[in-house]
């Protein structure tokens, strides 16, 4: 039987996740909008690409959860986006009652689904998505650091002109200014990136990875970016259904790990067919850990105000 992922939100990025999935073969698509004639107009166009493209999925377009019943996967994209000069954070509270309805929604109808989050501010939405699911964590993950270690992985590449495949990095934390790219175990195919690259120019790649979002913001004006994210989440996406149990940095659930309790951050994790099948707690060096615990502040923060309005 084929697999069944349910986006909810088909804005920029839901829409290319469909996209994505369809043109991957990864699973049937039900793409879910508030908007009325979205989703169903948005799956249909994309369904008409098959037969050029040479994919076989079933890709539907609905406004209610009815349609999503039994999902594998449910990706959750739905809110606003980042405007110029607005922070992730400004997003909270507007996003945070579109995600708890999407989520109570989709649990509803696909109780054993694996969750993963993408809405900003990505960790607090995580928080919010474990708290109304009532998952267990290895069900609920957010998808950040695949693609801020693609952004800082693309700034390398283009600073000494090799191919992008050869870097291997790892960004960690939140997804916010505060986000800990880990250049120590930065490489670039096994030669450490301090043997190619001064200390200089690694904190001038690691400040525009940071700023990486708001450049895009920038130039997009009306809205942020969305073909590399939807590409970071179909990755996961792919690594669950074909269990291919790839070691990625993903926004987890931790109980106690890296000294972090009761927070959605982003840490490496195995993504397989189980969810979240293995946190990584790797040693940091004393600077690193206090980057990171700066990081899971700047979430507490916002899950402390999720507290309060929920309370
Ligand atoms: P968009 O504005 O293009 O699409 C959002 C869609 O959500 C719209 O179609 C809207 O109608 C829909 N929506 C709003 N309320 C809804 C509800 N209650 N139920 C279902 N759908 C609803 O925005 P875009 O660019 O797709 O971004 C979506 C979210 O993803 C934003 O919060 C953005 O900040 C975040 N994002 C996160 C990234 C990450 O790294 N975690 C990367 C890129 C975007
Ligand atoms: C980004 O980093 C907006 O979080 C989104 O592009």
């Amino acid at each position: 039987m084929r697999k069944k992922v349910t986006v909810v939100g088909a804005g920029n990025v839901g829409a290319n996740c469909a996209l994505r999935i369809a043109g991957k073969e990864l699973a049937d698509v039900v793409l879910v909008d508030v908007v009325e004639g979205i989703p169903q107009g948005k799956g249909l166009d994309i369904l008409q690409s098959g037969p050029v493209e040479g994919y076989d999925v079933a890709l539907t377009g609905a406004n209610d959860y009815a349609a999503t019943a039994d999902s594998d996967i449910v990706v959750i994209t739905a809110g606003f986006p980042r405007k110029p000069g607005m922070s992730r954070d400004d997003l909270l509270m507007a996003n945070y009652d579109i995600v708890r309805t999407a989520t109570e929604q989709s649990v509803k109808y696909s109780p054993n689904a694996i969750l993963i989050l993408v809405t900003n501010p990505l960790d607090a939405m995580c928080w919010t998505a474990h708290q109304v699911s009532g998952f267990p964590r290895h069900r609920v993950m957010g998808m950040a650091g695949i693609l801020d270690t693609a952004r800082f992985r693309t700034f390398i590449a283009q600073e000494l002109n090799v191919s992008m495949e050869s870097i291997s990095a790892m960004v960690l934390g939140g997804h916010g200014d505060t986000m800990v790219p880990l250049v120590r175990l930065t490489s670039v195919s096994g030669i450490p990136l301090s043997e190619l690259l001064d200390e200089a120019a690694i904190d001038r790649l690691v400040q525009r990875t940071r700023n990486g979002g708001a450049e895009i913001v920038k130039y997009l004006k009306t809205g942020s970016a969305y073909y590399a994210p939807s590409a970071a989440t179909v990755e996961m996406v792919e690594s669950i259904l074909k269990d291919k149990k790839k070691v990625l940095p993903c926004a987890a659930c931790l109980e106690g790990e890296y000294g972090i309790a009761g927070l959605f951050v982003g840490v490496p994790v195995k993504i397989g067919a189980g969810g979240i099948e293995k946190i990584y707690e790797i040693q940091l060096s004393a600077g690193e850990n206090a980057a990171l615990r700066k990081s899971a502040a700047a979430v507490q923060e916002l899950v402390d105000v999720l507290k309060q309005k929920t309370a």
